[in-house]
């Protein structure tokens, strides 16, 4: 065996997207790499995309153009394109960056070992099927390494929703749920190898349907009998649908003990205009009394949700909607973008907003939703939480962690290792986290 081969990779867009890079770093350790933090040194860069604005899909070939000069000095180099730009314009990545090797789309990641021993000396390999396997039966089990305390755990991919904005569809696929059992599995590896708390991530996570031993299980039965692993402290999920939030769903919010009290419910906006124009088939009234079951099953819930302004055809009436939606919700997080033209889908060809009047209506939401954000930080001091140390803090003797609330918590103690979990009475707000002293 000669010297390890070093791979780096670097990933944009979603946690979903965090995950394959995982799985695929994973699937290449077969082929005899190991991970690098740099390019500089690599024998393979691979860039794990993210179509989802335009600004994210144009960073790749900024980024590529960087690796240029080491491809130069370096002919050896592989360069790999993965992700969703990966399917969305493969052909045009390698027409437009020659020294890409490989394009591989976000369901053909398993192929890659394959493709990389295809690839080199001038030879290319492009795959962006949507074949009939299933990637995660043919990916290798991942290795027993030890694991950080928290981890992500793809269970549901793809979506059938096509809002009219959004290019996920396309460069995912249709919805697919994996079997129940296979994420058990998954699940109990992860915290043999010392996880606490495993995220499940969907496009659509709550319209998981993976097949279980008495018929399709639903997110929620998931949820329950993830709850029975010994050792797993906390178990989240995301990205979920409103229309998708079932009973069931919300009722384990107030009984499930693991499930931890925290729900990104993306609405958009809050203009039933808008709604339908976006085909979102959900009204700003109905995602307001959804919120308000939720939170009558469990009280102290935390709201996240995600936002578009200017949308074509969004009027100044249609964003104060939006504006008085989310004073009717109170969210703990937010995330909000501009909205970006994406080729192919339905709302690129209607009217465009002037994009000032968009930056300016930005500008207002998040101002809105940062004081939402911040009065409910703030609301936290002088209460008990619990906190899942993650790491050592920035400051000497400091550690810092995640409260059941997904707030960052500073302690400065010597007690808590990383994967522990202690009460903390928080005494502090500051910009960006909290502070407190073990309980
Ligand atoms: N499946 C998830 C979100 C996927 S994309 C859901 O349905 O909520 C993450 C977020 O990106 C979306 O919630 C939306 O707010 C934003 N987004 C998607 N397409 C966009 C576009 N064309 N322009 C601006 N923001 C967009
Ligand atoms: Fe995109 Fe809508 Fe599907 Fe979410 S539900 S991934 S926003 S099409
Ligand atoms: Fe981006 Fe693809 Fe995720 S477009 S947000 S990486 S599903």
């Amino acid at each position: 065996m000669g010297d390890p081969k070093k791979l780096y990779i670097k990933t944009y867009g979603c946690q979903m997207n965090v995950y394959d890079s995982e799985r695929m770093a994973e699937a290449l350790g077969g082929q005899g790499y190991v991970p690098t933090d740099t390019p500089d040194d690599a024998d393979m860069i691979l860039l794990n995309t993210c179509h989802i604005r335009e600004k994210a899909a144009e960073k790749v070939y900024s980024e590529l153009g960087r690796f240029k000069g080491l491809k130069a000095a370096r002919p050896d180099l592989k360069i790999g394109v993965a992700g969703c730009v990966a399917q969305a314009e493969g052909e045009e990545i390698m027409r437009r960056q020659p020294m890409v090797d490989l394009v591989v789309g976000p369901q053909s990641y398993h192929r890659l070992p394959e493709m990389e021993a295809r690839a080199g000396g001038g030879v290319k390999a492009l795959d962006t099927d949507f074949p009939a396997e299933d990637k995660f039966e043919i990916l290798e089990s991942r290795p027993k390494a030890r694991r950080g305390p928290t981890a992500f755990l793809t269970v549901q991919e793809g979506c059938d929703k096509f809002c009219a904005f959004c290019v996920v569809p396309y460069t995912r696929g249709a919805e697919v749920s994996r079997p129940a059992a296979r994420v058990l599995d998954e699940a109990r590896d992860l915290v043999e190898r010392g996880v606490r708390e495993i995220t499940l991530l969907g496009q659509n996570v709550n319209a998981y349907h993976g097949a279980g031993p008495d018929g399709d299980w639903s997110l929620a039965r998931l949820v329950w009998a993830l709850n029975d692993i010994d050792g797993l402290e906390r178990i989240r999920f995301t990205t979920s649908h409103p229309n998708d939030m079932s009973d069931d769903l919300i009722a384990a919010h107030g009984e499930c003990a693991k499930l931890m009290p925290y729900l990104h419910l993306p609405v958009q906006s809050g203009s039933d205009r808008i709604l339908k124009r976006m085909n979102r088939s959900h009204t700003a009234e109905s995602y307001i009394r959804l919120i308000e079951r939720i939170r009558a099953a469990r009280p102290d819930i935390l709201i996240s949700g995600d936002f578009i302004v200017g949308f074509p055809e969004e009027t100044d009436q249609d964003f104060e909607d939006t504006m008085n939606l989310i004073r009717a919700v109170n969210y703990g997080q937010a995330f909000s973008f501009k909205y970006s033209t994406r080729p192919g889908t339905p709302a690129a060809e209607r009217a465009q907003v002037d994009p000032d009047v968009a930056d300016d209506r930005l500008r207002r939401l998040q101002a809105l939703i940062t004081q939402q954000q911040r009065a409910i930080q703030d609301s936290m001091v002088g209460r008990d939480v619990r906190v899942l140390f993650e790491k050592p803090g920035r400051m000497d003797g400091q550690m810092v962690g995640k409260s059941e609330y997904l707030h960052a918590v500073h302690v400065t103690d010597a007690r808590p290792q990383v994967g522990e979990s202690y009460q903390v009475r928080i005494t502090h707000s500051g910009p960006n986290s909290l502070g407190g002293d073990l309980v």
